[in-house]
């Protein structure tokens, strides 16, 4: 590249870091991502070092970027609030790379044992400082530029999870630094909620998170669930400080502060690999986005002798993950059919490697939701993948549009059968009217017939159900239970061995219950939950079946909505029909008189618990199987009607709440004594 064209090209990649850290930094409404800002950066640095008479002094690159708010008071911090070299090889070399640079800034020789280092996760959220005197918080601040930050302590009480005081004997002045962030969970329901409104919705937790805290009305906090787990220390006097990072962090859970459970003291490069992969293969499975994880040398002594550079410690380092959302281009949007016949626009994507995997369709929710984003074919867009959240697309790139590019409509006719499409008055999503007529619905309504919480089919997949349904040898639910080897094995693909495994797994399934009967055969607004409910209310199918919209409407949890569905539901003859035939092809569970009539020991009859984090051998599923089974409740929030809460790894705020309303907090032992009548 010419001296011309390199400095014409710098210019251009100055003023697009500048107006995007804008957007980033001063108004929490980023119009890109994080990677795609990663990736404007070290061109310029690239072009920057490749040409140094092009830098500049006011260059992005040559500064800490951010900037107080005018409305939030400035706080000049106590001591600065650094940030952390990034290790942006995300293979193992970027930490090997760590661990010698280490060693080689100690002198350490060849020989020398391997360092001890505590290895964390690296939360996505917004760094805050929370300040405590003779142990009461008495300001939250944020990072700004590092050595002024924002006072957000109104915003900052509202987050359940930090402590206004601290536990036990605290230190006259203790400054504990951490992250705020949002959970997954708390951030779909948020979004669901929007979507409800025909609201805009939130692009990820960590700009929603940093959104709220920095808001001045501390109002806009009231809908928006946030979380908060402490890694460091700021300005502390009047304590004996652990002679470990590890031990801070100890000392800090000990104080009632969150603190994640996922850190670990591990010896020299092995230690730092072995994590990073561990945390790799568990990263969907977190409750909560990271980006990667953070190397701290544990000794605070060697933390003292390595000191800084520039604003960054030479004993940290953060070694990061694939990013988590990605621009790439919109190539066409279809429609999708799912098992109530609600059409979804799916995005059609350039194949874009986003969150470890390749992503090539994403959802974009309903025609609404696209209209508020402005998405359309051709446009550069924001795809995030998350956890087991499914692909989405959350934005567009604001940039120039062909001439003309029309807006997407829904179809008048579903693409799969033809029929009708309809919406409701006033409803966001269009439906197809063809009902098991129509194929795609068929299709997901054998998936979820299928599907391992409802009759659990071993065996059955998309893949087969694309061929059963399409070559034409099933129509109805029932017709699943007349398939014989012949008819299977003449299926492309399907090896007399996997004809023979779905045979066996269809006969497998035939012994259910009541509860996961009525769950898969899909009626709307019957969740599984519900379905449970309806069984153990009524005991048996045909009073179920005969049940006035009155007496459906006893039934704990049960409103208008669901007891209207499910009575719609048996009052048309062919649902009845597709049932009968179900238990002719020999489907069984056991039936009883109702709940009262329930036999066996019950030690949690009458008893709710709430179960939160993870167990160390129970799944929630199987927790929440055994203590309906025992008689007891499980509920999902801590009231002072809770009995238990069942605590396991990483519990949140019911655990916060439980100790607030001193109800027993007991862990997975407990539980199981519990189980076995000893309460
Ligand atoms: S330590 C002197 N530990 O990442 C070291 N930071 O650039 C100070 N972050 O703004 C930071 N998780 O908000 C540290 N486990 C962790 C972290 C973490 C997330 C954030 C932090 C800071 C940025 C570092």
């Amino acid at each position: 590249m010419s001296e011309k064209d390199a400095g014409a090209r710098a210019a251009e990649l100055r003023a697009q870091l500048q107006h995007h850290a804008h957007r980033y930094y001063v108004l929490d409404a980023p119009e890109i991502p994080d990677a795609e800002y990663d990736r404007l950066f070290q061109e310029l640095q690239a072009l920057e070092a490749a040409h140094p008479a092009l830098l500049t002094a006011d260059s992005p690159t040559q500064r800490v970027i951010g900037q107080v708010l005018d409305g939030l008071q400035p706080v000049r911090h106590a001591r600065p609030m650094l940030s952390i070299r990034t290790e942006t090889d995300t293979t193992p070399a970027g930490a090997e790379a760590f661990d010698a640079r280490v060693r080689r800034e100690l002198e350490l020789p060849e020989d020398a044992p391997p360092l001890a280092y505590n290895a964390e996760l690296k939360f996505d959220g917004l760094a805050i400082n929370l300040r405590y005197e003779e142990g009461v918080l008495v300001q939250a601040t944020t990072r700004g530029d590092g050595e002024t930050g924002e006072d957000v302590t109104q915003n900052v009480r509202t987050i359940g999870q930090i402590p206004l005081r601290l536990f036990g004997t605290a230190p006259p002045l203790i400054e504990i630094r951490g992250e705020a962030y949002m959970r997954r969970d708390d951030f779909e329901r948020l979004n669901a909620l929007q979507r409800e409104k025909g609201a805009k919705t939130y692009i990820n937790p960590r700009n929603t998170a940093a959104g709220a805290i920095r808001q001045l009305d501390p109002k806009a906090m009231a809908d928006k669930k946030l979380s908060f787990f402490a890694y460091g220390l700021g300005d502390v006097q009047g304590w004996d400080q652990p002679p470990t990072h590890s031990g801070v962090l100890d000392a800090i859970a000990a104080f009632g502060v969150p603190v994640n459970a996922d850190r670990r003291v591990v010896q020299g490069a092995p230690g730092l690999v072995a994590f990073h992969q561990a945390v790799a293969a568990k990263r969907d499975a977190l409750p909560f986005d990271i980006d990667g994880v953070v190397y701290k040398v544990d000794s605070i002594e060697l933390q003292r002798r390595l000191g800084f550079v520039s604003r960054e410690p030479r004993w940290a380092v953060a070694h990061k993950y694939p990013a988590q959302e990605q621009v790439t281009r919109l190539n066409d949007i279809e429609i999708q059919v799912g098992r109530t016949g609600k059409l979804t626009p799916v995005a059609k994507l350039e194949p874009v490697f986003v969150g470890g995997t390749t992503v090539s369709n994403a959802t974009l929710h309903n025609v609404f939701e696209l209209r508020r984003k402005g998405v359309r074919v051709g446009d550069q867009v924001i795809v995030r993948r998350a956890g087991d959240v499914i692909p989405e697309v959350v934005g567009r790139i604001p940039g120039v549009r062909p001439a003309y590019v029309p807006n997407f409509r829904m179809p008048r006719a579903c693409p799969v059968c033809g029929s009708r499409v309809l919406r409701e008055k006033g409803g966001i999503d269009h439906r197809c009217t063809g009902g098991l007529f129509c194929a795609a619905q068929r299709k997901q309504a054998l998936l979820h017939f299928a599907g391992r919480r409802a009759m659990d089919v071993e065996g059955l997949g998309d893949k087969l159900v694309d061929q059963l349904v399409d070559g034409g040898l099933i129509r109805t639910l029932p017709e699943l239970y007349t398939l014989g080897l012949a008819k299977l094995s003449a299926l492309d693909r399907m090896a007399e061995k996997s004809a023979a495994n779905l045979l066996a797994g269809l006969e497998k399934s035939k012994d259910t219950t009541l509860g996961r009967f009525l769950y898969a055969l899909g009626i709307r607004h019957v969740g599984e939950t519900t379905a449970k409910d309806l069984a153990k209310h009524f005991g048996s199918l045909d009073r179920l079946m005969a049940a006035t919209l009155e007496q459906l409407l006893e039934v704990n949890d049960v409103g208008p909505v669901v007891a209207a569905s499910v009575r719609a539901f048996f009052d048309q003859p062919h649902n009845v029909e597709v049932v009968e035939q179900l238990r002719a092809a020999g489907i069984r569970w056991a039936e009883h008189e109702g709940a009262a009539a329930d036999e066996g020991p019950k030690p949690l009859a009458g008893k709710t618990l709430v179960l939160t984090g993870t167990l160390p051998t129970l799944s929630r599923d199987d927790a929440k199987a055994l203590i309906e089974a025992a008689g007891g409740k499980v509920s999902g929030s801590v009231s002072k009607k809770t009995h238990y809460v069942i605590a396991g790894e990483e519990a949140g705020s019911k655990l916060d709440k439980a100790r607030e309303l001193g109800v027993p907090v007991l862990d997975e032992n407990g539980l199981k004594e519990l189980l076995n009548g000893a309460a």
